[in-house]
């Protein structure tokens, strides 16, 4: 049991089960229930884009009920086999990955993976990558298609290099602006997150750019380009020269993202919900992106390192929210005092 990233097979099952019997009932945090772009959530705990396989794999060590939601992986038109290995390696810091949207493409998804998610007792957000606008408006018009009610939100990936231009979607206000505004179109009444990345320069404009074209909420952030070198062979620790920094290294980043993002958002009157995501591995973490202005918060690498985690953060941030006297985390978020 596990879910390939690359090199590695992450075997989760090896540490063991914690799957209720199904019919078992999950004790409910009220405090910590949420609603994200109108849809309720358990919890603020979402699975992040490519850390939790399509969702069924983390479903089967960990109950699916236990996040307020799963992503699944970015889906793209055509299948991907993704670069060559390595693609992942650990760093002392998280841990650097270059997975290349490896996916079963849309049409299998539809077919196949769709169906699945049925069964998972949560929320469930697709994923949507692509190289062209085209690419992302035919995943969006079946996601936004009543076939696809599995999926209550839907996440943008603008991370991907725009073959025309060569340069990435979530680069460029007007790029983004343009494929998030086409991807509105398509998807209906559905819900979107937009997910940025953390390299593009000029973030809070970004953000404004991707509201005003249409985004439901953000999603702040991908991974951060990086590279690692073994000084030895004198070559790159994966299989390209560069790949994503993930893990908690990228959190204090994120966090002064997030509460950028948030305040642009606010000043310009466009506030929509943000996800926190980058290097979350307590409830500490998560809290201080409840505190500069976070609904959601995402959960990737710590998903790796120990699959169970959302378990102790939610208990965590749980007990936090009553410490600090309010009856619900919604009251805290953007109460960070500067
Ligand atoms: C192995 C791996 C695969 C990923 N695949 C995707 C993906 O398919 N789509 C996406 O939007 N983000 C993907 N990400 C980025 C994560 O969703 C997340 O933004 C990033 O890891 C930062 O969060 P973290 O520090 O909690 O891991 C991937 C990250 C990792 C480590």
């Amino acid at each position: 049991m596990g879910h390939e990233v690359g090199n590695k097979l992450i075997r989760w099952g090896q540490r063991g089960r914690d799957v209720p019997p199904s019919g078992t009932l999950l004790p409910t945090m009220s405090r910590l229930a949420t609603t994200l772009c109108g849809v309720s959530l358990r919890n603020p705990l979402i699975a992040a884009a490519g850390t939790a396989g399509y969702g069924p794999e983390i479903a089967e060590v960990i109950a699916a009920s236990r996040f307020g939601a799963i992503t699944t992986k970015s889906i793209t038109r055509e299948s991907r086999v993704g670069n060559t290995p390595w693609r992942v390696t650990d760093l002392p810091g998280g841990m650097l990955n270059a997975i290349g949207l490896a996916n079963v493409g849309l049409d299998r998804f539809l077919r196949k993976t769709l169906p699945e998610l049925e069964d998972l007792d949560t929320v469930m957000i697709g994923s949507i990558a692509g190289h062209t606008i085209e690419d992302y408006v035919e995943v969006a018009t079946a996601f936004g298609d009543p076939v696809a009610a599995v999926l209550k939100l839907v996440e943008l990936n603008v991370s991907c290099p725009n073959t025309a231009s060569g340069q990435q979607f979530g680069d460029d206000p007007r790029l983004l602006a343009d494929v998030v505004s086409a991807c509105r179109a398509a998807l209906g009444s559905k819900p979107m997150l937009v997910k940025l990345s953390p390299g593009a320069a000029n973030l809070p404009e970004l953000a404004l750019a991707a509201v005003r074209a249409g985004a439901d909420g953000l999603t702040i952030s991908n991974t951060v380009p990086a590279m690692a070198i073994d000084p030895e062979t004198r070559r790159s620790k994966i299989g390209r020269a560069s790949g994503g920094l993930s893990g908690p290294a990228i959190h204090p980043v994120a966090v002064k993202i997030l509460h950028e993002i948030h305040a642009r958002l606010g000043e310009a009157q466009c506030q929509v919900p943000l996800v926190g995501l980058g290097g979350v591995l307590s409830w500490a973490d998560a809290a201080e992106f409840t505190l500069v202005g976070a609904t959601g918060i995402g959960l990737g690498t710590a998903l790796f390192i120990d699959p169970r985690a959302p378990r102790k953060i939610e208990r965590g941030l749980d007990a936090w929210v009553g410490r600090q006297g309010a009856t619900n985390i919604a009251e805290l978020i953007g109460a960070f005092e500067a």
